[in-house]
């Protein structure tokens, strides 16, 4: 039996154990493993800019996190600036003065792969709750061949999160948008990672659709503020059930980890330990340029990752539960039949 390096305290601190003795679960690029990145929503909110961006690829780039297999730099909400009259994308001048394509090929100039944001409906989440006026008609409704073909073939994203807070207000049908969108993106012929954000599992279409869905509430609804504990509890207990529609390519999304981000050391390990085990895709959510040496003992732990990289592609499933806070967590690894485990006591 292989121990992990965290310490357990069974109050809050969840430790994995390895019932091999092997380290050779660990993909780097695995396109069928959880994404692993960092997104802009929880620590910057609206407030991104061209620098904001670069810095965090920057960061991402120097700091070990990309040795330890995190690639993604995902652009969430707030760089919207309306449309053109022949129906293009309008990207906000002030915030990112020389548009997308050189913030997109500078995220791949590092060796990592670029993240955009949308919604399936006209207006987006910004539009609704977050102040940005300019947010209004910039969803894909109507648009889905047009910005597709702008955002994966013109400026070379590779990650496109899909919000649905604009479907919700024309009532649209999920599956028929959000397969209508992955049609779309399919035709532009670019390998595109689909995230859909529906903030509940949506169907089990999704899972022929989507490469992760969001299967919760937004694990911070103030943008900068610090994490709240019962909220990662609530994520968890929501996923606990969704084992069945993991697989591999196909993986439910806890949202975007608040490791980082202001909680004491011990309490931030669980959260990073469950989010691996439970093969969420692994979005950090945490400034990356002023990360503690603490902060990225967690991220960097290859071991843990090599957890949620596992090609067999199963989330863990809860093996036993004793009333009194004490969960065991069992998942598969190294393929379907085989009886190499990866437990978690939480
Ligand atoms: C929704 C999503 C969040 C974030 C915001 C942006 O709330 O669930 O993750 O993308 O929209 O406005």
């Amino acid at each position: 039996m292989k121990t992990l390096n965290f310490k357990t305290n069974l109050c809050y601190v969840t430790a994995i154990f390895l019932l091999i003795s092997t380290n050779a679960l660990f993909s780097q690029t695995g396109s069928k493993t959880p994404a692993m990145g960092w997104a802009s929503w929880n620590q910057f909110g609206v407030n991104i800019s061209e620098n904001v961006i670069k810095g965090q690829a920057d960061a991402m780039a120097s700091s070990g996190l990309a040795a330890a297999g995190f690639q993604y730099i995902n652009i969430d909400d707030g760089f919207f600036y309306g449309r053109n009259t022949d129906g293009t994308l309008k990207i906000n001048p002030t915030k990112f003065p020389n548009g997308m394509k050189p913030v997109a090929d500078y995220i791949h100039s590092k060796g990592l792969k670029a993240g955009f944001y949308s919604d399936a409906g006209a207006n987006t989440c910004g539009y609704q709750y977050s102040g940005q006026t300019m947010g209004a008609g910039v969803g894909l409704y109507e648009h889905d061949q047009q910005d597709c073909d702008l955002i994966f073939k013109t400026w070379g994203f590779d990650y496109y999160k899909v919000d649905y807070c604009g479907g919700l207000v024309l009532k649209l049908d999920e599956k028929t948008r959000y397969t209508a969108i992955r049609q779309a993106i399919i035709k532009t012929g670019r390998e595109v990672n689909l995230n859909v954000c529906r903030w509940q599992f949506p169907g089990t279409w999704v899972t022929e659709v989507g490469d992760s869905w969001r299967m919760s509430r937004d694990i911070n609804f103030v943008p900068g503020s610090t994490p709240t504990w019962s909220v990662i509890m609530e994520i968890l207990d929501l996923n606990t059930f969704l084992a069945p529609y993991c697989s591999p390519g196909h993986y439910n999304d806890m949202d975007m980890l608040e490791v980082g981000r202001g909680m004491p050391f011990e309490e931030d390990k669980k959260p990073f330990s469950m989010w691996c085990i439970l093969s969420s895709p692994l979005l950090l959510g945490n400034d990356l340029t002023k990360m503690s040496a603490q902060t990225k003992s967690i991220l960097t732990n290859t071991e843990v990752i090599a957890v949620n990289q596992d090609t067999t592609g199963l989330q863990a499933h809860l093996i036993s539960d004793n009333g009194a806070g004490l969960q065991v967590w069992a998942k598969n690894l190294n393929g379907k039949q085989s009886l190499e485990r990866a437990v978690a006591f939480q």
